[in-house]
């Protein structure tokens, strides 16, 4: 592959070379200099027009962790507040020679439409409410690292389901690991899409929990809800119809707990849930930065490590 613009493009086997080199690159972090200089002739830009704290800084991490010269680029500091379109922006940059693009953006299709723009390797790191490939292969890890055969384990994924591209991608990658997903959330944020996926959809919190190994909650997206219509339920009532509490974590003793953040505390989860030792969320960071260092190598034309 020259991109990845999301998970519907890369098949299995795809997926799985990926989570192996990621294995690699995992326990570079854990040396005390974690740094491997393989895209030292490498110069990435990080284009990055909706706010993002773990896949900016991983991604920007990942790339000096590697050696390659990196550009960050908001648009709060740059031209597009002078009107620039997204196509000049990126031809303009592009003209400055660059190997690879890091892209978010809040319109579906933005990484697909760079493609044709410029000549780099295009990386998705979130494109509205489409997909967000990245943090899905970061997921598939982090469970690979608890069950390292994935094929007919119970993965839950609770939440605002309507406005999530990380559930798209992950349904996408856990399917073709042979993973068997539920779906759970209030009707209003449950999209006919999962099913069409493969994901079984459940509106009971018990139920899915009684069922899964590993339950991922995703954030209510306050952002993404359209103005002037009122959020239902509440987030009082979906806390109370959906939230995961610590007496969940008693009632399901071996349910691991995850979230690709970031965490609405006392809404998806009390807490204390998120800080349990049942969650890997914070693994799921760290992980984040070894499997980015993974898909650079790969899309930079490294072959297997
Ligand atoms: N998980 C995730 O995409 O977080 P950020 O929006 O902070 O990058």
């Amino acid at each position: 592959h020259k991109h990845l613009l999301g998970l519907s493009d890369y098949s299995r086997e795809d997926i799985l070379y990926i989570l192996e080199q990621a294995q690699y690159f995992r326990e570079i972090l854990d040396r005390p200099v974690p740094k491997v200089p393989t895209l030292r002739d490498k110069t990435i830009v990080n284009l990055f027009y909706e706010n993002s704290t773990r896949t900016r800084l991983s991604f920007e991490l990942a790339q000096k962790r590697m050696g390659a010269d990196v550009v960050n680029f908001s648009t709060g500091s740059s031209s597009v507040k002078k009107g620039e379109s997204l196509k000049d922006t990126i031809r303009n940059i592009s003209s400055m020679k660059i190997d690879m693009v890091v892209v978010r953006h809040e319109s579906p299709g933005v990484p697909h439409f760079l493609t044709r723009c410029v000549d780099a390797a295009i990386i998705n790191a979130g494109d509205g409410a489409h997909e967000h490939p990245t943090q899905a292969l970061l997921d598939l890890f982090s469970m690979q690292r608890i069950y390292p055969e994935l094929e007919e384990k119970h993965i839950a994924i609770i939440g605002d389901i309507t406005h999530s591209r990380v559930v798209r991608s992950n349904i996408l990658g856990l399917r073709k690991l042979g993973a068997k997903v539920t779906v759970c959330g209030p009707k209003t944020m449950m999209p006919a899409f999962v099913e069409e996926l493969g994901a079984e959809v459940s509106y009971d919190i018990e139920e899915t929990l009684g069922w899964c190994d590993i339950a991922m909650a995703l954030r209510i997206q306050l952002e993404r809800q359209d103005e002037g219509t009122e959020l239902f339920p509440s987030i009082r009532e979906y806390h109370q119809l959906f939230g995961i509490t610590m007496e969940h974590l008693r009632k399901y003793p071996d349910v691991t707990i995850m979230h690709p953040g970031p965490v609405n505390r006392g809404v998806e989860m009390e807490s204390r849930v998120a800080d349990s030792d049942r969650s890997i969320i914070l693994s799921q960071v760290t992980n984040g930065v070894a499997v980015r260092m993974a898909i650079l190598y790969l899309l930079s034309g490294g072959t297997r490590v």
